[in-house]
């Protein structure tokens, strides 16, 4: 038996505690794509609305008239629904349980803690003019007051947009410009295994570009004590607006159709793109998965090591658990620090029993053999939970039996930033596992495959991932620019939300995901546009073109694999390339770290200029003998040289 056609099935006693077993998962599965309506208005009545809602669903995906409304008359509040209303029966429970950095550093809020201090926050953002539609700008470490910060402008109805911490000025800069957005919380420093990140430094550089004006305050936690410059009049320590507030602020009663957030992703062309996500179908999406994917028992210990920065970490870290009364594990560092058992030794000290992580960290911790665990017991872990690309059964095998002692299920979970919660993953009472896939639809997820033309593929097949109707989670457009939402989601394919991932339907009905068909990477399951990185490039004085491709690599799943063609007068050097590494890492972020650079004289190109990238990508990941047609090439003899001088053999 390969590996890939490994089955491991639920276990009846697994199942006999499970929210869900497959008898129910397949009748609840059966009702929600039947009667969208009436499952989606019963599931409603999981979070508390000021005004219960009574229109469920109009949605079109119709490409001349994209419109997306879920629970359009109904007004809730998200903080209330992650905070108030668990005060009663759990204010004495923890909220969230945050480990620093250093091993030493830890503290517990209590949900009635961080409901406090979150109104708190909400006050002082009222007293520095925030409200109601204002977009707030949140780039900030891994500490609760990150999660206060979400939650504050949820409950004053401001807009929040997180830019995660490992972005550089200029990506922050983009980002306020682009959402105009009045205010950033940031901290002094962030710490990441034992190293700080100038967060306000860089907020300090970022303000000085052309459009930052309207960012009036900076917003600043005392998180290191590190030394920052100062500017009186815009910024403002966190605690000086904080501490001495009321602790009563009542919440902004907001529309469900209202937004509650921005976060900015990558797509394969132009300048990252802000989706906006709205009030009450994505908190239900949020909540609904959260609970049934990771089967979210009362009083367990959930930790998902994404950071707030992505879409993971909203959903997972903070709106998921939050809103179903749970408690949310929040790390501040890296899974290497101070050393590699560290992973299972927070997992040990505050007997977590859910981990929620990514296939690069799985093969991180792996490429340092099966003792690297030996520290930790992990014996409290009941479910295990995998995102951001796809986990290669290999890496599954470990995950389960190394870190999870061979007896807990493994959710691998596929969705993206547009989706707003999981869409594809087994719930774990209830599916049969196949390592390396994705398996089967969360409720109300009607997937599709279709060819290149849009022809839909029955059966056992592969071809593009498609989703066939509206889910509440799912984004309503682009922050300003709702034409580009429908260009991007709903022209290639009539009718239908286009994912961007290549899948492959198995005859059991299992997905599995292939990668992405468009030119986006996923480097250490980070979203990064090849655009971006070649239009960081050729912005550098010596660069005259460069193409960007993805190669295949065995810690990041994806490396970044750079061609660049050289502007006149200047030379091929080793000093060039780590300048070039540079540039882009300093532009966009160390995450957009070049692997590899060659030196491309000429790059290979079509007759009317386009860039054939699949010659490129075969290049780059030394598959040179199957290059397929290079007749339309304008000048073949360029692959030749390229093939000549690879730099990944
Ligand atoms: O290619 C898919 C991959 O990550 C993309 C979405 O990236 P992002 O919006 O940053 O969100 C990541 C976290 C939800 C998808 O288009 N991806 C995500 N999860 C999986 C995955 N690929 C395979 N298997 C997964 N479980």
């Amino acid at each position: 038996m390969t590996e890939q056609q490994k089955v491991y099935p639920v276990s009846d006693e697994f199942a006999a505690k499970a929210h869900a077993d497959k008898a129910t998962y397949e009748a609840m599965y059966q009702q929600s794509v039947d009667d969208p309506k009436g499952f989606w208005g019963e599931q409603a009545k999981r979070l508390d609305w000021f005004k219960a809602p009574t229109k469920i669903k109009h949605t079109s995906f119709d490409s001349h008239n994209v419109d997306i409304r879920w629970f359009e008359d109904g007004t809730l509040n998200a903080s209330v629904n992650c905070l108030d209303r668990h005060l009663e029966t759990r204010g004495d429970q923890p909220a969230i349980i945050w480990e620093g950095d250093d091993p030493k550093d830890d503290k517990t809020l209590t949900y009635r803690e961080l409901f406090d201090q979150t109104c708190q926050l909400a006050n002082g953002l009222k007293g520095l003019g925030v409200g109601k539609g204002d977009v707030v700008t949140l780039y900030m470490p891994m500490i609760p007051e990150a999660a206060m910060a979400m939650l504050a402008c949820a409950r004053i109805g401001a807009v929040h947009s997180v830019v995660f911490g490992g972005f550089s000025p200029d990506a922050v800069a983009q980002r306020v410009i682009g959402a105009k957005s009045k205010l950033i919380i940031t901290a002094d420093e962030s710490v990441r295994g034992g190293k700080q990140v100038p967060l306000k430094d860089n907020v300090d550089a970022a303000l000085t570009r052309d459009g930052t004006e309207v960012c009036e305050n900076v917003l600043v936690v005392k998180r290191t004590g590190g030394e920052i410059d100062w500017k009186d009049g815009r910024d403002v320590w966190y605690d000086d607006i904080v501490t001495q507030q009321s602790t009563d602020c009542p919440a902004e009663e907001m529309g469900a159709e209202d937004p509650l957030f921005i976060l900015y992703t990558s797509g394969s062309t132009g300048a990252p793109k802000g989706l906006k996500h709205t009030t009450g179908g994505y908190l239900l999406q949020a909540a609904m998965t959260h609970q049934y994917v990771f089967d979210y028992q009362e009083g367990e210990v959930y930790w998902c090591t994404a950071d707030v920065g992505w879409v993971t970490g909203h959903s997972y870290i903070v709106y998921g658990p939050l809103a179903n009364g749970g408690t949310t594990l929040m790390f501040e560092g890296v899974p290497s620090y101070p050393t590699h058992g560290r992973m299972g030794e927070i997992v040990d000290k505050h007997s977590v029993n859910i981990l929620y992580t990514a296939p690069t960290a799985v093969r991180a911790l792996m490429a340092h053999g099966d003792n690297v665990m030996d520290s930790s017991k992990r014996d409290t872990l009941r479910v295990l939970g995998s995102v951001g690309e796809p986990i290669n059964p290999q890496a599954w095998e470990w995950f389960h039996q190394v870190i999870g002692n061979g007896k807990c299920p493994i959710v691998d979970t596929w969705w993206q930033t547009e989706t707003g919660g999981i869409m594809i993953a087994p719930l774990p009472g209830a599916t049969d596992l196949k390592p390396g896939s994705a398996t089967l639809p969360f409720f109300g997820v009607v997937p599709a495959l279709v060819d290149n033309e849009g022809n839909e593929l029955k059966g056992a097949a592969e071809g593009n991932l498609v989703i066939q109707d509206s889910w509440p989670g799912q984004a309503r457009s682009i922050w300003g620019d709702h034409e580009r939402f429908v260009q991007t989601y709903f022209s290639a394919f009539k009718g239908v939300y286009f994912t961007g991932d290549g899948c492959r339907r198995d005859e059991d009905g299992y997905y599995w995901i292939t990668g992405r068909v468009d030119d986006v990477l996923n480097v250490s399951g980070h979203r990064m546009g090849t655009a971006e990185i070649e239009s960081s490039l050729v912005a550098h004085e010596a660069v005259a073109e460069a193409a960007v491709v993805g190669f295949p690599h065995d810690i990041k799943g994806q490396g970044i694999y750079i061609y660049v063609t050289l502007a006149d007068g200047f030379e091929e050097s080793d000093e060039l390339k780590k300048e070039l590494t540079q540039w882009v890492r300093k532009d966009i972020g160390p995450i957009a770290s070049p692997d590899v650079i060659q030196w491309a004289p000429g790059l290979p190109k079509t007759r009317s200029g386009k860039i054939m990238r699949r010659i490129l990508r075969k290049i780059a990941a030394n598959e040179c003998d199957g290059l397929g047609d290079t007749s339309t090439l304008a000048d073949p003899s360029v692959v030749d040289e390229l093939i000549e001088h690879r730099a990944n053999r």
